[in-house]
């Protein structure tokens, strides 16, 4: 009985005759043993009865917990069809009906203040060794708010994506959640809520408990990944900044450094781009960033940005000053009141300018005609403001194709359409996006994929590099060198032509490519633990064979 509920070890119909004798199971089966491929096959036909993204996303949980292997093998498959039902959006729903749509199928570990000072015991009872941890406080899920403990799912999701994107075996993987209240009053006072019905408290227990959980991880897994996940602005940063600089132990929050190393990989590749199509060398550093947007998305950008011009040498504050920041009050300078009285958020504090005034309230629009940006970064969740003003002025006053992430989220808020970029820049700038978008029709009648800015790209790959070479920490230069390497896969013919970012049907290869970055940089800072091959391509072999095979043992 046991093999047949362990999702880890459960074969369901494809137990072979001699399993089923070894595990007493014998007459517990229809007759027929069927293959891994059977079994996906039937499972396609009837997720494709289904009708509405959150049935299937049920039926795929449902499978997952009955039958890993048969799960990752179906949507490994699937991947592009799948992607947005495993994941955003439709884990979106399903964190915020979490409570609603509950099965029974509890995963991972829903801690709250009642624990404190039990952590360790908690975790001697978790019966599989993880190597990845994703946890949150339900507090910033998606662009959805507080989700008090629905945002659990959010963990769950991200998770089953580091398996099928970087390899990690699942029941290497731990879900964490910290439930203190939410302050969502619809979530929180709906009837079957199953969190705690209080508005939340981040007393100094929210902060010990965070930290009980991670000294107590590192003491049992010392080699296991902590990854922060979707934690509000006011403790996200804070709290990366506490636990990376702590104990020597690897940890990072995807929102900020996945973001932010997705999109510089795509500026990395866009300033290759603008090297070939200008047959002259452009460089990192000779970039003008106009950031639209300061929340901590845009930060987390322009910080991973920045580091594309370290890398060439430039120091960190020269690197800021290529930014111009741009927020509901207009450009961050010193002469804000703001930050004169002390109100501004810390995040945005590095990229205050004292070089130049916001008098009379600096628009986007004013910042482009005074400053004359290369590229244009949009986090601000304002839709359609990079509209054709902006655009054909930028495509005008550079001499370079003009760089242009549009990345706020979901669709209806991105700044502008790759169409729409493509059309008032005549087909000259550089794309990126946050969502995705239909490929672009272009004047000579063909069409092409643009890159979409998705985590996915990165986080699997940071992963899965800092797990092979035991990584004691996650440092800037190496999420900047997963980066790098992400922009280091794209072909000249392809950047000729405007494609900034991989397929992302290539996954499994692009973890490989990132982890081998991230390694490589890892060993020049003396963070990796483990001795590894010099050769790329042996290094490589090893980062591909960590990576684990949805298939039956
Ligand atoms: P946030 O809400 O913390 O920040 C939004 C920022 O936009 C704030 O600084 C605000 O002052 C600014 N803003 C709002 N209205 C404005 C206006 N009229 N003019 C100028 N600035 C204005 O949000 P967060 O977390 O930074 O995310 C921003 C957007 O980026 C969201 O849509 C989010 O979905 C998206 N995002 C996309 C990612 C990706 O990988 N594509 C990753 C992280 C965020």
């Amino acid at each position: 009985m046991s093999i047949m509920k362990d999702r880890i070890h459960n074969k369901d119909t494809a137990f072979t005759k001699e399993e089923r004798e070894k595990n007493h199971l014998v007459g517990r089966y229809p007759y027929r043993v069927e293959t891994l491929e059977e079994q996906i096959a039937r499972s396609k036909a009837q997720y494709d009865l289904l009708n509405t993204p959150t049935e299937k996303w049920m039926y795929l949980t449902r499978l997952q917990e009955s039958n890993e292997v048969l799960f990752c093998a179906l949507t490994s498959k699937y991947l592009k069809e799948m992607l947005p039902v495993v994941y955003t959006p439709t884990v979106g729903t399903a964190c915020k009906t979490y409570s609603d749509i509950w099965q029974g199928i509890p995963r991972g570990l829903y801690l709250n203040r009642e624990h404190k000072g039990r952590i360790l015991e908690i975790l001697n009872q978790w019966p599989y060794e993880p190597k990845i941890i994703v946890a949150t406080d339900g507090t910033r899920i998606l662009g959805l708010g507080d989700l008090g403990t629905g945002g659990h799912q959010i963990c769950v999701g991200k998770l089953t994506l580091y398996t099928l994107g970087g390899g990690f075996d699942p029941e290497h993987t731990l879900p964490i959640s910290f439930d203190f209240g939410c302050n969502t009053a619809e979530v929180r006072d709906s009837k079957f809520y199953l969190g705690i019905k209080e508005e939340r408290n981040k007393d100094h227990v929210y902060w010990d408990l965070i930290q009980e959980t991670i000294d107590a991880i590192h003491k049992k897994w010392p080699k296991c990944v902590f990854q922060f996940e979707d934690f509000s602005n006011d403790t996200a940063f804070k709290l990366l900044d506490i636990h990376r600089a702590r104990l020597g132990h690897p940890v990072f929050n995807d929102d900020i450094q996945g973001t932010g190393c997705i999109a510089a990989a795509s500026v990395a590749s866009a300033i290759r781009a603008c090297s070939l199509q200008t047959g002259k060398k452009v460089t990192a550093r000779e970039q003008k960033y106009l950031l639209f947007g300061a929340g901590a998305g845009g930060i987390g950008v322009a910080d991973n940005i920045a580091m594309l011009s370290v890398a060439e040498g430039a120091t960190i504050e020269e690197a800021r000053k290529q930014f111009y920041v741009v927020d509901s009050k207009g450009l961050l300078t010193k002469d804000r009141s703001d930050f004169k009285d002390g109100s501004m958020q810390d995040h945005k504090l590095n990229y205050v300018r004292d070089d130049c005034s916001n008098a009379n309230n600096q628009t986007m629009m004013d910042v482009i005609k005074n400053f004359k940006p290369t590229a244009l970064l949009g986090l601000s969740t304002i839709a359609k403001s990079f509209n054709k003003e902006v655009i054909e002025t930028v495509t005008k006053m550079n001499s370079q194709p003009p760089i242009v992430l549009a990345l706020s989220n979901p669709t209806v808020k991105c700044e502008a359409t790759n169409q729409e970029v493509y059309d008032f820049s005549n087909g000259k700038a550089l794309y990126a996006s946050g969502s995705p978008f239909p490929p672009v029709n272009r004047v000579d009648g063909t069409t092409f994929e643009t890159a979409q800015c998705n985590n996915f790209y990165c986080f699997p790959g940071i992963g899965l590099g800092v797990t092979v070479c035991d990584a004691s920490e996650i440092t800037d230069m190496m999420i900047v060198a997963v980066s790098v390497a992400l922009a280091n896969m794209m072909s000249d013919d392809d950047l000729k032509k405007g494609t900034l970012l991989p397929p992302i049907a290539d996954i499994r290869e692009i973890s490989v490519n990132a982890a081998l970055g991230i390694i490589r940089q890892a060993e020049k800072e003396g963070k990796a633990r483990k001795q590894l091959p010099k050769n790329d391509e042996e290094l490589k072999k090893i980062i591909r064979a960590a990576q684990w095979v949805p298939k039956y043992k």
